[in-house]
């Protein structure tokens, strides 16, 4: 009987942030019902030519293994197996060989009527599912590109029959849905077409030693978007994509509990973001050792919809940030921390109890910590915080970034660190360093209207220009 490791967070939380730094996540060890049943897709018909389909082949060969008790359905190496919609059960893990790829399906016709369902890979109501082996999970997403475009490109949308509005109407790669004890490992996740992995109102799933690749020039492509999510550990990934990264996400319930360690990432969006959908609130963070390169933003909260959040740590985390085209949200903030009312029907949420220790920032632009006339940052704390600025791309600067929602695009002298509507605010051991420029507003550390800002408190604060 296999083991499935399930992390869990052992945050001795406090409303003090004094405390917050001592906080770690331990493990737990739990056997899972998972059998010992092992089928090859090819012995259920599965060609692996990547042209005809093999859905049918690769569903009764799950199904065969749930009914079975569970186990693994193995994807032999050196094929490509194209496939519409495959659901995953419960106590069955898809074991994509070393060389093996799963092709998604680049018709309408290939998933299913109800958008919400449209995913390479899906799993819903089940217990102990994953997938791991070495090989690579692909959604053929450039199939899905209208028009390249280095600065962005245009991209299908199946909106014609209703099912689904807006331009955002392409199908995700993998998606857990209401499902526990997820294990994800030792995959690539490649291309997707929209969103990579989802998870959604999921608790307890591990996700480690995965690569996602998505095109830098395409929107929508997240990395991993865990949604109303409890008890979620990520570590040990590398992520290189066009739009957020690592997102969690509030829609119809909360997110408790979510680690993310030892990871890579590019993006030309947000490296690490909450939001922006944030109907509930965000609890327990803890986001350590990670590696950020050349991304539009290093951490990042877009709060809009009332949603609270609570008790998070960022640590020993090394950051560098640009700018890239303004079509895409973000002014090279390696620090952003926002909360407004995404539109008049909106509430502004709180965010509280912020930890950014051990961070080494090099970005074109400067920390923006926003709050709201009805939200308010409270207890933010900056602890051996070094922050270069350094001017590499010629993008004009002078912009708040509010989007989406609340006052969009607004003309702004930039500063180091730039703050309104915030209560607490302590600065300890925080060395800024500019590098020489002609950029308007350069070399100017602090930019805020005191009369929203209370309680700053600075020990071992620096600002030099080199
Ligand atoms: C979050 O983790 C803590 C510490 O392990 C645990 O006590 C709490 O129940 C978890 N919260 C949820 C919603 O599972
Ligand atoms: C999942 O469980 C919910 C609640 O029990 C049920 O309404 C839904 O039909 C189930 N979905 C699937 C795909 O089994
Ligand atoms: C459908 O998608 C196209 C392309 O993105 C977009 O221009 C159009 O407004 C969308 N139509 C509807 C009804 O959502
Ligand atoms: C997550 O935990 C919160 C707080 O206990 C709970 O309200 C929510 O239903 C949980 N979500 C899931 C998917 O278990
Ligand atoms: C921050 O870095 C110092 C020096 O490397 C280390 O001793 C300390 O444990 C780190 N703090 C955290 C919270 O990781």
């Amino acid at each position: 009987m296999a083991v499935l490791l399930l992390f869990f967070l052992a945050f001795h939380f406090s409303r003090s942030i004094s405390t917050l730094a001592q906080f770690l996540p331990a493990t737990r060890l739990r056997e899972s019902g998972c059998g010992g049943f092992v089928v090859s897709v090819v012995d259920y018909g599965a060609v692996g030519d990547g042209r005809r389909y093999d859905t049918w082949a690769i569903q009764a060969a799950i199904d065969e293994c749930a009914a079975m008790g569970g186990g693994r359905v193995r994807f032999p190496a050196g094929r490509d197996y194209l496939t519409a919609t495959v659901v995953l059960r419960s106590r069955v893990v898809l074991e994509v060989e070393k060389g093996a790829r799963i092709l998604g399906g680049t018709r309408e016709e290939d998933y299913p009527a109800d958008a919400a369902r449209w995913y390479v890979v899906l799993a819903e109501n089940a217990t102990g599912a994953g997938i791991t082996g070495g090989g690579e999970i692909n959604g053929q997403g450039e199939a899905f590109v209208v028009r390249r475009d280095p600065r962005k490109n245009v991209m299908v949308s199946w909106n014609r029959t209703g099912a689904c509005l807006g331009d955002e109407c392409r199908p995700r790669l993998v998606g857990f849905i209401d499902s526990k004890d997820v294990r994800i490992w030792d995959i690539t996740l490649n291309q997707p077409a929209y969103w990579c992995l989802h998870l959604v109102r999921c608790d307890n799933t591990l996700i480690h030693d995965i690569s996602i690749y998505g095109d830098f020039d395409s929107p929508n492509n997240d990395g991993i978007d865990i949604e109303d999510s409890n008890n979620t550990v990520i570590t040990r990934c590398h992520i290189d994509t066009g739009d957020d990264a690592i997102c969690p996400k509030s829609s119809t319930g909360p997110v408790y509990n979510l680690t993310a360690t030892d990871c890579w990432i590019r993006t030309k969006s947000s490296a690490i973001k909450l939001g922006s959908a944030s109907w509930f609130d965000f609890r327990r963070f803890f986001f350590n050792n990670i590696d950020i390169v050349d991304s539009h933003r290093g951490l990042g909260m877009q709060i809009r919809d009332g949603g609270n959040v609570n008790d998070i740590v960022f640590s020993n985390i090394r950051i560098s940030t640009r700018y890239y085209d303004p079509s895409w949200w973000g002014r090279a903030e390696p620090i952003y921390i926002t909360t407004c009312p995404r539109d008049s029907n909106s509430k502004a949420g709180s965010i509280s109890n912020v930890l950014f220790v051990n961070i080494s920032a090099t970005s074109e632009n400067g920390a923006f910590l926003s709050g709201s006339g009805g939200g308010l940052l409270r207890n933010l704390r900056f602890e051996n915080v070094q922050l270069t600025y350094r001017r590499t791309t010629r993008y004009p600067g002078g912009l708040y970034d509010y989007r989406p929602g609340c006052q969009g695009l607004v003309p702004h002298r930039m500063g180091g660190i730039m703050m309104e509507h915030v209560s607490g605010l302590e600065i300890e051991n925080v060395k800024m360093r500019w590098i020489k420029s002609n950029s308007r507003g350069w070399n100017n550390p602090l930019e805020f209207t005191p009369s929203t800002v209370n309680k700053l408190s600075f020990h071992e604060w620096l600002s030099d220009v080199s």
